[in-house]
């Protein structure tokens, strides 16, 4: 328990601002603002790249990261859906992610207005 704590504490630095930094945090709440505000920071468009619409992840064995622009099926599962993926690993097809390519076990950790706001920003990629 106590391990799993610090684990997910040290996860995600959401809440370590950087005061160096030109650009103001975001307000936390369920918007695209804050969703790409979080895409940067945990690093969705390393993956899947600059507008989400698909890219090369750096680990060499990895599938190809699937668009999940607005466009895309992901864009289509709706915020409930998307969510629920992030937290299970498994698509609305039954399509398990692999955890060793597809973080999810760790971006699921993400709280609701957390995922809820990246899937807002998600949907400003046509
Ligand atoms: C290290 C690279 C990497 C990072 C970082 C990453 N992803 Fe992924 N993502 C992948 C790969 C690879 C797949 C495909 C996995 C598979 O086929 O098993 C995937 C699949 C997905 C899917 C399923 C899409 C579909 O149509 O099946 C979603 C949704 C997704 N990622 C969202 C995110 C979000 C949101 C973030 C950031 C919070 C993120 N990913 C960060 C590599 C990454």
């Amino acid at each position: 328990m106590v391990m799993y704590q610090a684990g997910a504490m040290g996860l995600l630095p959401t809440d370590k601002i950087d005061h160096q930094s030109p650009h103001p945090t975001p307000k936390k709440a369920e918007t695209p603002a804050y969703g790409q505000y979080l895409v940067n920071l945990t690093g969705c468009n390393m993956c899947h790249g600059t507008n989400m619409k698909g890219g090369t992840s750096p680990d060499v064995e990895s599938p190809p990261c699937p668009d999940i622009s607005a466009g895309s099926a992901a864009g289509r599962w709706g915020a409930e859906g998307f969510v629920h993926v992030l937290r299970t690993g498994i698509t609305p097809l039954g399509k398990e992610l692999n955890p060793k390519f597809m973080p999810w076990r760790e971006h699921g950790r993400l709280d609701d207005v957390q995922l809820r706001a990246i899937y807002a920003y998600l949907q400003t990629n046509e």
